[in-house]
């Protein structure tokens, strides 16, 4: 029995020894291979959180500063998650174009898999056939150029209600915010819902919630071992209801759909009769119908909103470019009550003051978060799959290589010369993205934005209020993924009739 003991204390002896070995041996190994392969600059990091604790608030801006002292492609460590951070057009390229194939991903988080039906939607669906297909859908049958000009009607009544508030305002300040995101909101849902909630409290309430949620931070995404501090802040309880929540919502909205007289042709119409029709070679299923149309809804009404917001702010500080984009309108539109989306087709410097706001303020500074599918080469740089790409839009509007020294200024006249667009060929100006996952919503964005502000200058003066603070008249930005005002654009409209 002695003899038996031993040979145990032995045996378990000799599997310790050559665990040992094989660990120092894997160690060695990954020392090598990490010497050996060239990785992009990185700032020191801590253990467990890396570099996270330098995004700061504006993480696009945090991100622009470090780009002084390791240049425009860094790595960055997020807790465990490797990211790459790009902030030059000549990189983006490269990322979006030489290698879009390889970064055409989406990571995934615990916020998007609770509120988005776990990657069943578009925008962070991991690259595959389920998302070519439900792309196809939304280029195909729901944003097209036809879909766009068709829903002519529903942005005309709402600009004219619109303009008929401004009008009723008299000369008092108005929340233009406001007024400009209950627009785009109406719009969005009476084109994608086939009617407004805006009248909803209980929508806006749960939409407001939805809206926190995904500028929230899940640390569990990047520390696996630390997912409990989600649980205890209330992040997973709070996920899970709004999740829920609007789950419900958007299950009345496509069973009111089904039981309807279904003349009406919003998206959930489309996508209802492609289900039906197998029109489109594959199945599309009630979760997917509704995964689409809260995508929609989301990624169209907070960046559009922020578009006309920022370019309304941008016009107000600079009333000589306000003074000569009223010009142009009132010169194409002569005689006219109203602009429409034929008037706005010769518009030039209508166009390039958008441009100039994207520029300046990209509503996705950071785009949406792509992720690589393979092991990869870029400039020289040995990138491994799953690593996370951050594109700094906001950096990439300022390089002052592309945009000249005075790329701080508010100066729409520098796109007037200038062939660059921002429809995903031009990477010094890509507000929507580039490459596979391209915004497809980029003609509909664009015809709404430029009829909404050609009508807003076409019959009306705008001064901000003489009592105005700094900080209502600045450029504060809000927090979260898509980055509007910190506080809300108070105006005076003075109508010219
Ligand atoms: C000014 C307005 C808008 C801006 C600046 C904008 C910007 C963007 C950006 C930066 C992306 C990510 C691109 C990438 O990852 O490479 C994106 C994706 C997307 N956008 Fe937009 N967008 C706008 C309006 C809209 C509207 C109005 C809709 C729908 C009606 C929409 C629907 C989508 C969808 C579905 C995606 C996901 C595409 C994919 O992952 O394949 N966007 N958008």
């Amino acid at each position: 029995r002695k003899i038996l003991e031993e040979m145990q204390i032995m045996m378990m002896m000799v599997l310790l020894l050559c665990s040992i070995i094989f660990i120092t041996i894997l160690y060695f190994q990954k020392q090598t291979t990490q010497k050996k392969s060239k990785t992009p600059a990185s700032p020191p990091r801590f253990p467990l959180i890396g570099n996270l604790h330098q995004l700061g608030h504006h993480p696009h801006r945090s991100l622009c500063y470090l780009i002084h002292h390791y240049g425009p492609l860094m790595l960055l460590h997020f807790g465990r998650v490797p990211v790459l951070v790009v902030s030059s057009a000549v990189v983006a390229r490269d990322v979006l174009k030489t290698h879009d194939l390889v970064f055409a991903s989406r990571p995934r988080s615990k916020i998007y898999e609770k509120l988005l039906y776990d990657g069943r939607d578009v925008a962070l669906a991991p690259y595959g056939e389920y998302w070519r297909q439900m792309k196809s859908v939304c280029v195909l049958h729901l944003l097209s150029n036809k879909m766009v000009r068709s829903f002519r009607d529903v942005r005309e009544e709402e600009i004219s209600l619109m303009m008929e508030k401004i009008r009723e305002s008299g000369s008092s300040p108005m929340n233009l915010s406001k007024l400009l995101a209950n627009l785009t909101n109406d719009v969005i849902c009476r084109v994608a819902l086939g009617k407004k909630y805006s009248g909803e409290t209980d929508f806006k309430k749960l939409i407001e919630r939805f809206t926190r949620l995904m500028g929230a931070f899940s640390v569990g995404t990047y520390v696996p071992w630390l997912a409990w501090i989600d649980w205890i802040r209330g992040l997973d309880g709070q996920l899970e209801k709004t999740g829920n929540d609007l789950d419900e919502f958007f299950e009345r909205v496509v069973q009111d759909h089904v039981d309807g007289d279904g003349d009406r042709n919003d998206f959930v119409d489309v996508l209802l009769a492609i289900q039906r029709d197998k029109s489109v070679g594959f199945d599309i299923d009630r979760l997917s119908i509704k995964a689409i149309i809260l995508d929609i809804f989301v990624a169209g009404s907070d960046t559009s909103y922020t578009l006309m917001e920022w370019a309304m702010t941008e016009l107000l500080r600079h009333p000589e470019c306000l003074n000569r984009l009223q010009e142009e309108v009132r010169t194409i539109c002569k005689g006219k009550s109203s602009v429409s989306q034929e008037d706005v087709q010769d518009m030039n410097y209508l166009k390039a003051v958008i441009k100039e706001a994207l520029r300046l303020h990209p509503p996705l500074p950071l785009m949406v978060p792509h992720e690589s599918t393979q092991d990869v080469i870029l400039r020289d740089y040995h990138i491994p799959a799953g690593t996370q790409v951050m594109i700094n839009v906001w950096a990439i509007g300022r390089e002052a290589a592309t945009w000249g020294p005075d790329v701080e200024e508010f100066r729409p006249e520098r796109h007037l010369d200038s062939s660059v667009d921002f429809r995903g060929q031009d990477f010094e100006l890509i507000p929507f993205g580039a490459g596979r996952r391209i915004c497809p919503a980029i003609s509909f964005a664009a015809v709404l934005n430029e009829v909404v502000l050609a009508n807003l200058v076409h019959r009306f003066d705008w001064r901000f209020p003489v009592e105005s603070r700094e900080d209502q008249t600045g450029v504060a930005e809000s927090t979260g993924l898509a980055i509007h005002r910190m506080f809300p654009l108070y105006a005076i409209a003075s109508s010219i009739t």
